[in-house]
């Protein structure tokens, strides 16, 4: 199909999902395989028993040996907002190893808690805590499972199993918002966790935590500060590669692009990836070369995939409307 056409198609289609904030993504057409990893830890019951905040939980500040931790490349889940925290045991360091990738010590514990600020305009309207998410390094394995909140947000329970919820909020534009939100089962994480058969955390690389921060008040490199504070080894940061903010308009089109696809595609098309998306032949990652992504006679593919919803596979109900026309823009120039 033409392609100016495609975009045009494609944009109507949008806006149509747009006036349409209830839209669902089909479900149900491959059914998600029992996968088998071994488990080092048994999860606790309840999400206080690893002492994450302090205070009121449900102020979400973190306790001191909880570290903030901020992504220039985000994974889009239905606009909700999300807190990631990592802890390493005391005495311990994250060390940066010679490909480039972050090793972390055992008893390593990384956290996502996603909210919805019920109205985008005036956070003093309140928010919803939906889950904790959480991976814990144990005998060099990761262990990851899932927290819901209760309803008068003071503690969250391990959830296994997996959830539909209702969610209502009111969006920076003051339009109302809902969707039936989906709580990953385990098997469900595990679609996107996994790096050749191990589960495996997928923001934290040095590239993706490259990047400015804001920290008592002083703006410096996020690398530098997990080294000041003592949990990130000693090494160069001039020498860490670094993935740009896809939301950032000063950075090219094809590297934004891009950006979207490794956090929001990557995770399960990666030769490593669940093999169910692999037989796919598609590379998103940031670092394949365009001409090895199989991203190249297929952008009509890969768009029709975004547009009706088939992909990302799982993990979102809503359309990601502004990032599937950042990607359809990017494929269009190709
Ligand atoms: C649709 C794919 C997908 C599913 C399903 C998914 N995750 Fe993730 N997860 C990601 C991506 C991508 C990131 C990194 C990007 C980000 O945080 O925005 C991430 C980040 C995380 C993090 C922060 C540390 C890290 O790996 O970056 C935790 C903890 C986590 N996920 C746990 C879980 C748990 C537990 C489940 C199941 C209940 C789950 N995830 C389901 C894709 C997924
Ligand atoms: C949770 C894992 C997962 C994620 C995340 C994911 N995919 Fe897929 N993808 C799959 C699977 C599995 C298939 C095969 C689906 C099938 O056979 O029904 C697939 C197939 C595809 C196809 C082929 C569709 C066709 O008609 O042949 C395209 C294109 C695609 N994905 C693009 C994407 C893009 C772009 C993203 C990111 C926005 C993405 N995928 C995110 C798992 C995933």
């Amino acid at each position: 199909m033409n392609k100016t056409v495609f975009f045009i198609i494609g944009f109507v289609f949008i806006m149509i999902c747009a006036c349409n904030p209830d839209r669902i993504r089909p479900n149900g057409r491959l059914t998600i395989p029992d996968f088998n990893f071994p488990e080092t830890i048994v999860f606790e019951q309840n999400l206080s028993a690893y002492n994450i905040f302090e205070g009121n939980a449900a102020d979400l500040i973190p306790a001191s040996d909880f570290h903030l931790v901020e992504l220039s490349s985000i994974l889009f889940t239905d606009y909700s907002h999300k807190q990631r925290l990592i802890k390493v045991p005391a005495g311990t360091k994250m060390t940066k190893q010679n490909d480039g990738t972050i090793d972390y010590p055992d008893g390593t514990i990384m956290t996502k808690t996603f909210f919805y600020q019920n109205d985008e305009r005036d956070s003093s309207l309140g928010k919803r805590i939906i889950e904790t998410r959480l991976e814990i390094k144990e005998n060099g394995i990761w262990n990851i499972a899932t927290y819901l909140w209760n309803q008068s947000q003071t503690e969250a329970t391990l959830s296994l199993d997996g959830l539909d919820t209702q969610v209502n909020w009111v969006n920076a534009a003051g339009i109302p918002r809902s969707t039936l939100y989906h709580v990953p089962s385990q098997n469900e994480c595990m679609t996107c966790h996994q790096s050749d058969s191990e589960i495996s955390p997928i923001g934290p690389s040095l590239r993706n935590l490259n990047r400015l921060v804001e920290r008592n008040g002083t703006n410096l490199n996020q690398l530098t500060h997990l080294q000041s504070i003592g949990i990130l080894d000693d090494f160069d940061i001039t020498q860490a590669s670094r993935i740009v903010n896809y939301n950032d308009p000063t950075a090219s089109l094809s590297d934004r692009g891009r950006a979207y696809m490794d956090m929001n595609c990557a995770h399960c098309h990666n030769p490593d990836g669940w093999d169910y998306a692999t037989e796919r032949q598609f590379d998103f990652r940031y670092e394949t070369s365009l001409a090895q992504s199989g991203i190249l006679f297929e952008e009509d593919k890969i768009s029709n995939a975004l547009l009706d919803g088939e992909m990302p596979f799982i993990g979102t109900t809503l359309l990601d409307e502004e990032g599937v026309s950042l990607v359809i823009e990017y494929l269009d120039s190709l």
